[in-house]
């Protein structure tokens, strides 16, 4: 089959095009004949071993210390289930499917273990979309249900309200209720306004262009914001969640736990099957819907990865199996 495959961390140029063997099925495993797949913030960040400093040595460790234990990148996938092992009770070949793992996803076959993060794709999505929705919709609601605990009726600012996670945080938070904000460049309000945000802020102005005091939630879905900085902006008692952070914001979360002003919370998202599931019901009932800001061919892989590195990314950057891009 044909695969991405990097053998070593770097820049997108370390990624190539190359046949490999079908990856073989265990009698737990369903093997995918993948349609689609993305280059996610993840993906890029795993490539480029670009981690905080404390977090690089046991990244290495969980992905290999050299070189990628797997060589194979991509998260997310949607296709068709091509066979299943002996065991195998909840998957069939030829049902569409979806879901996230931590690596392979980028080739044209995928095996994973049937009770890993796979779930029936809704009939009511094409397989690109399906692939576009795993990493950021997971995220979104792992940070907003369970790390900012956001309750109906608080206000959420989203920053970068047009990238991979940030077009499902507007989604899920309206749909947990909140008022919602998205900050984005002025080229993306449009998007942001359509997926549901009550406002929209042009990135450019920075803290001062929001009203200081005026949110619960400030969920931060870029690199290198500073909470001294945003602080203001939050109520009393509001909370700064970091997707991407380093020692600075944790030391923060534990002296910003003790006070009465606003705090700093930290947190990670699971590939987890249930949320999955439920991240499927959501997208059949019309809750949520996924933003595609780019496709490619396999070939392509190395312009999608520096599409990624730009941190302008719309959406998801789809990477295009068997569909025509
Ligand atoms: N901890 C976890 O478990 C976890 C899970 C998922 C993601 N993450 C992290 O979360 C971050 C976001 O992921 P993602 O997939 O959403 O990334 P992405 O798709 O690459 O997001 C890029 C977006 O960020 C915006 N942006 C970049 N710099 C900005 C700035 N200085 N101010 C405002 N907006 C800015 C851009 O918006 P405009 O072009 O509109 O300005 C772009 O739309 C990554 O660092 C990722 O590693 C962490």
């Amino acid at each position: 089959m044909k695969a991405a495959i990097h053998r070593r961390y770097g820049p997108p140029e370390v990624l190539s095009i190359e046949e490999v063997p079908l990856p073989s099925v265990g009698r737990r495993d369903v093997r995918v004949r993948v349609h689609a797949s993305t280059v996610t913030s993840g993906d890029a960040r795993i490539r480029g071993m670009r981690a905080a400093a404390i977090f690089r040595l046991p990244v290495r460790i969980a992905f290999g210390l050299l070189g990628p234990r797997q060589p194979i990148p991509g998260m997310e996938f949607a296709g068709e289930v091509e066979a299943v092992g002996a065991d195998v009770t909840r998957f069939r070949p030829g049902q569409a499917v979806f879901g996230i793992t931590l690596r392979g996803a980028n080739a044209e076959y995928l095996t994973i273990r049937e009770t890993a993060a796979i779930v029936p794709t809704p009939p009511s999505l094409t397989h690109a979309e399906a692939a576009a929705v795993p990493f950021g919709a997971l995220s979104a609601l792992a940070f907003l249900r369970d790390v900012a605990r956001l309750v109906p009726g608080e206000r959420v600012l989203v920053l970068g309200a047009a990238g991979g996670v940030g077009v499902f945080a507007v989604q899920v938070a309206k749909h947990l209720g909140a008022h919602v904000t998205g900050l984005c460049s002025a080229a993306n309000a449009d998007l942001v306004h359509s997926l549901g945000a009550d406002a929209v802020l042009d990135r450019q102005a920075g803290p001062g262009g929001a009203v200081a005091g005026a949110y619960d939630v400030l969920l931060d879905t870029t690199d290198g914001t500073r909470f001294a900085e945003w602080r203001p902006l939050l109520a009393p008692r509001g909370r700064h969640v970091f997707l991407s952070f380093g020692p600075r914001e944790m030391l923060q979360m534990a002296w910003t736990s003790w006070g009465r002003g606003p705090r700093v919370l930290c947190g990670f998202a699971a590939n987890d099957p249930d949320e999955l599931a439920r991240v499927a019901g959501m997208l059949a009932a019309g809750v949520l819907r996924p933003v595609i800001g780019a496709r490619y061919r396999l070939d392509d892989i190395v312009k999608a990865h520096r599409e990624v590195d730009s941190g302008r990314k719309r959406g998801s950057a789809v990477i295009c199996l068997s569909d025509p891009p």
